[in-house]
């Protein structure tokens, strides 16, 4: 990956006196987006004294919280967050889609339904904020980071500041890449999040809704570029700021083999492997109960930002303390901001913050329990660990049914969830 980024900034480069300025634009409401992008610039400043600024969105709190990398400088899309901040509906839709239920096409029309104004909005800021205006096209960037994921008013802010950018696609989704890097994909057997299976166990009426997932997110992306172009239609040339994309560069947080049968095109490179680290980066609590002589193996147990933070149900709690007890052999690292006192025990170790990287790849790690967020996903592959993947919404779905059918873990749903089935697992 750092050859590609040094590549990118080389090329950028030489076409400037000075180091290379990069604007990157994250995703306005997920962590693991915000983490990834960071990081990808992280690695292109490394390859010289390149300049970063970062452009946040900041929809929800922990987005607004996520801690500033060292050295990016930031532009703060103000009246998107003093928007975002008056919405307390968007964190609780977000909290409802975690344990209760298993979320469907209905959920997310609620979302969208939601979200919209807010993935306008940034749009609005660029094309009439001044400030900002002024500082996308005075500040001359050179190169644009761009995660376009959940709305395209991304594209609009490079486009409004003529800064050329490439693509960062964290989930894994055929679509995004299709749409940006023009390539085909054919509705029958590509999968929508909607469906989340592989080709060769989708029956007739799986290609059919997966038909209609896919024409759902076409419509709702026309209805992006079309509403908002008429809304700023006074502006010459918004028609070409909202214009969708197409032969774009794209970066997709992904591995070849991981991915199921599917058109693709030069333009997508893989960069899903990223460096391990050594243990130096485990807390001396952590490493003194993994390190303990009678332990046959570690078990790390990390559910989503949101699902961790003190949303899961005690039920659920209780079905996994439960099963635990069982493996009294096994050390459990249960990643929780608040485990109640009954639940603990001499084999788990619950812990608000862990470094997952360096656990996995710690040698007594012997398994990995997730959501399956595409970024623990990957980890857990680049680690060698298997996984048991509790999918909770969007595209984990989809990134559990990779490792299952890869081979490289198991799933169990949140409607099979019980301490028998946890256990037998
Ligand atoms: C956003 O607000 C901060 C302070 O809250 C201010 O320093 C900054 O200049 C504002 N940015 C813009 C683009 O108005
Ligand atoms: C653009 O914004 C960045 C981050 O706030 C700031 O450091 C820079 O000076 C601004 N540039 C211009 C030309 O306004
Ligand atoms: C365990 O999961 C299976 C589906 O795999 C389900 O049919 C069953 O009801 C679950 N067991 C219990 C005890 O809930």
């Amino acid at each position: 990956m750092m050859s590609i980024a040094s590549l990118i900034v080389l090329i950028v480069a030489i076409h400037s006196v000075h180091s290379a300025h990069l604007l990157v634009s994250t995703h306005p409401m997920g962590l693991s987006h915000v983490k990834l992008t960071f990081d990808v610039a992280e690695d292109m400043q490394k390859t010289g004294r390149h300049i970063v600024t970062e452009v946040r969105w900041p929809v929800m709190k922990v987005i607004a919280d996520y801690p500033a990398r060292k050295g990016f400088r930031s532009l703060l899309l103000n009246k998107t967050y003093e928007h975002a901040s008056k919405l307390d509906f968007l964190p609780a839709m977000i909290d409802d889609s975690g344990w209760k239920k298993d979320d469907g096409m209905v959920d997310m029309l609620k979302i969208i339904k939601g979200i919209w104004r807010l993935i306008n909005l940034p749009c609005e800021e660029a094309l009439e904020d001044e400030k900002v205006a002024r500082n996308l096209t005075s500040e001359g960037y050179n190169l644009g980071i761009l995660d376009p994921f959940g709305g395209l008013c991304g594209t609009v802010m490079m486009r409004s500041g003529k800064i050329p950018f490439v693509v960062l696609s964290p989930p894994v989704e055929p679509f995004t890449f299709g749409l940006v890097a023009g390539f085909p994909v054919p509705f029958s057997y590509v999968m929508s999040v909607v469906v989340a299976k592989p080709d060769h166990e989708m029956n007739f009426i799986d290609r059919m809704a997966n038909i209609l997932g896919h024409s759902f997110f076409h419509i709702f992306l026309w209805l992006q570029i079309y509403l908002p172009s008429k809304q700023f239609a006074d502006k010459s040339d918004a028609a070409e700021l909202f214009k969708g994309l197409g032969n774009t560069m794209v970066f997709t947080n992904s591995h070849r083999f991981l991915e199921w049968p599917i058109p693709t095109s030069l333009a997508r490179i893989d960069i899903g492997r990223r460096d391990t680290l050594g243990e130096d980066n485990i807390p001396k609590d952590i490493l003194d109960f993994i390190k303990d002589k009678h332990s046959l193996g570690t078990i790390i147990f990390s559910m989503s930002t949101f699902t961790s933070s003190g949303k899961m149900p005690e039920e659920v709690m209780l079905m996994f303390a439960a099963a635990f007890a069982k493996f009294p052999e096994y050390r459990f690292i249960w990643r929780i901001n608040d485990l109640p006192s009954q639940l603990k025990a001499k084999n788990i170790h619950p812990v608000k913050w862990i470094p997952q990287t360096e656990l996995l790849n710690h040698k007594k790690t012997v398994l990995l329990i997730t959501h399956g967020g595409q970024n623990s996903v990957l980890e857990a592959v680049n680690a060698g660990v298997p996984m048991i993947g509790i999918p909770m919404t969007g595209d984990q779905h989809p990134n559990i049914e990779r490792v299952r059918t890869r081979n490289l873990g198991l799933r169990l749903t949140k409607s099979e969830l019980t301490e028998e089935n946890i256990t037998k697992k």
